[in-house]
């Protein structure tokens, strides 16, 4: 069993919940998602009640600035422009979307790609 849970203590998240896999609601309305885990995980440990908000994406750093959320998480990119305003923590995600082609392709090179043709 973890902390047990202070009473009154509430960690408050803002998230944009339309972000699969991060962030959405299952068919009962229930938040769901990576982050939704991990929020879940960081409440736990420090033995508070997790309490989620679900806004726009655009709202969420205002949000944190002016105090009605104790945390974001919402997928959200550290860019050097939010830096400005928030404190990022280490990253927990990192994403290696790649594009892919036949094996036979041989393209090593942004050139070999020129008058490619199937
Ligand atoms: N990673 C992108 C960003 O930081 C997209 C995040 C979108 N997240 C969301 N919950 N809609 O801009």
């Amino acid at each position: 069993e973890k902390a047990e849970k202070a009473d009154g203590k509430v960690l408050k998240m803002a998230t944009s919940a339309d972000f699969p896999p991060f962030e959405s609601y299952d068919k009962e309305g229930n938040f769901v998602g990576f982050d939704i885990e991990v929020a879940q995980a960081i409440a736990d440990e420090l033995g508070y009640e997790l309490e989620i908000q679900d806004m726009s994406f655009d709202g969420l750093i205002g949000a944190l600035q002016s105090g009605r959320v104790d945390m974001v998480m919402s997928g959200m990119s550290a860019t050097e422009e939010r830096k400005q305003n928030v404190d990022f923590s280490e990253p927990y995600h990192r994403s290696g979307e790649m594009f892919i082609m036949k094996k036979d392709a041989d393209i090593n090179s942004l050139e070999d790609l020129k008058g490619l043709t199937v």
